[in-house]
């Protein structure tokens, strides 16, 4: 067994030094125990296996670099697992290179699930940082006590130093505290709560805030408990209200309700449906992918959320310069929350991977984003979207392009070309060349995995799969 000793929990250099000589020296996962050595010794191995590697042999190695950005992050994650977990999919990568494009195997997901959590922790964190007015012997200073769900607390300071350039702050964790004297981030060890002011005249603000847009007819209680998990609430001034108005809430919808209607006009109710197809959600166009997602989630602008697990949003780098677009989340795709995990994502990644592009730095997503289907017995059988359905969902694709700006867009099957080109767009007769699109992409139609997979006649399945190959690999040299 070889022991390797890591600075601190987030030691990203000590766990790539680590990983390096460990690789250089033979060493297969199962062997090595990861502990973090509060001393600060990098690596050291166990004394009854002294591990001797020359620095020569250990920096003759590389990997790709989606790799090294995936693993940046991961480590972030409060999870114990994720040393090793890194170490292996690095070990894997000797014999298998592409195996990070891979999203369907178990050591990839994983480290994407772990990665999603980082994100979503480095989200909440922008959201829900709430500053404080105090004084120190150099003025006025705004002090914030926050418990992050992972350790995001170093990555996401610079949010803060761009948007509050001109105003001195810290921004007190348990695992590090962050601090701007509106020139240079430094960090500090971790503090306890008891270092944070708790009451200012801010908080009267927040709540005034809070309350004036507080929606009774809107409450749906999980979903903002989804959006504002509890573990958060201590820290927001606003949260004290929140039992209140939610306890008022159906009294004052009830009162709403009550009040006499009015008719409108049926111009009205005919301007008011068209508004509510291509008007912004809620009166707000997504500023960014994560709004996307909590959006899709919750979106309802047709009915297929009724029957769907959860709405399914892309994924991918929000400057990817190359997007898919496929049809729907599948029946796997709508229980993991993520697009093309099942059998068609697997064609999908196998093509993928035979004509060198690497999905992780594309952006992958659906024209329509909840799983439409009937129920036969125990089975959920795919069926294929209305136009009105696209329709009503392309509000969210046209975001994802709004905020992706892809340089190609590759469509996959029917109903992602009548999303994207917005009218049917024959698959045969318009592949394997380029075709631009009105927001000066350029886009690429081609067959869907899942219409290779039902090709019953061997010989046209191989000419089909060979063609889809072909587009993909036209895609990326369009978007290089
Ligand atoms: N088919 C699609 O079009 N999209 C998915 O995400 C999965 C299957």
């Amino acid at each position: 067994m070889q022991v390797a000793r890591l600075a601190h929990e987030t030691d990203f250099d000590g766990w790539r030094r680590a990983a390096r000589e460990l690789r250089a020296a033979g060493t297969p996962p199962e062997a090595v125990i990861w502990t973090i050595d509060g001393a600060g010794g990098l690596f050291a191995a166990a004394s009854e296996d002294p591990l001797k590697v020359s620095r020569k042999t250990a920096a003759a190695f590389s990997v790709p670099k989606t790799f090294v950005d995936l693993a940046g992050k991961v480590i972030l994650h409060r999870s114990d697992e994720r040393f090793s977990l890194l170490y292996r999919l690095l070990w894997r990568l000797q014999g298998e290179p592409n195996l990070i494009h891979i999203a369907s195997d178990p050591d990839v997901a994983r480290a994407h699930d772990l990665e999603r959590g980082v994100s979503r922790a480095a989200h909440k964190m922008k959201a829900f940082v709430r500053f404080r007015l105090a004084q120190d012997e150099d003025g006025e200073a705004y002090v914030a006590w926050f418990e992050p769900a992972h350790r995001v607390t170093e990555a996401t300071a610079p949010f803060f130093a761009r948007r509050f350039t001109n105003m001195r702050f810290s921004i007190l964790t348990p695992d590090v505290c962050a601090h701007w004297d509106t020139r240079a981030l430094a960090f500090t060890p971790g503090a306890d709560p008891a270092d944070a002011p708790r009451e200012d005249a801010l908080e009267e603000y927040w709540r005034t805030y809070y309350a004036s847009i507080f929606n009774p007819a809107r409450l749906k209680t999980a979903a903002m408990q989804r959006e504002m998990p509890k573990m958060y609430w201590r820290n927001l001034p606003e949260a004290a209200l929140i039992p209140e108005l939610i306890a008022k809430a159906e009294g004052r919808t009830d009162a709403m309700v009550r009040q006499a209607p009015t008719v409108p006009s049926a111009r009205a109710v005919k301007a008011a449906l068209r508004n509510s197809r291509d008007a912004p959600y809620d009166g707000l166009a997504p500023t960014s992918l994560e709004d996307v997602a909590a959006g899709v989630d919750h979106c309802r602008r047709c009915p297929l959320w009724r029957d769907a697990t959860q709405g399914v949003a892309g994924e991918g780098p929000a400057r990817a310069k190359l997007m898919f677009v496929g049809e729907q989340p599948g029946d796997q795709e709508d229980l993991a929350g993520r697009p093309f995990v099942g059998p068609a994502g697997q064609v999908f990644d196998r093509a993928l991977s035979e004509a060198g592009v690497p999905r992780a730095e594309t952006y992958v997503t659906n024209a329509v984003k909840h799983f439409k289907h009937e129920k036969r017995g125990k089975r959920r059988i795919h069926q294929t979207p209305t136009s009105g359905e696209v329709t009503a969902c392309r509000w969210w694709l046209d975001g994802e392009r709004r905020l992706v700006r892809p340089r190609v867009i590759v469509m996959l099957g029917a109903t992602a070309a009548l999303s994207v080109m917005g009218k049917p767009t024959p698959i045969a007769r318009n592949r394997g060349q380029a075709l631009q699109l009105a927001d000066q992409a350029q886009g690429v139609v081609t067959y869907h995995p899942s219409f290779l997979l039902r090709v019953p006649d061997e010989a046209a399945k191989q000419a089909g799969y060979a063609a889809f190959v072909e587009d993909l690999k036209l895609a990326w040299t369009l978007a290089a």
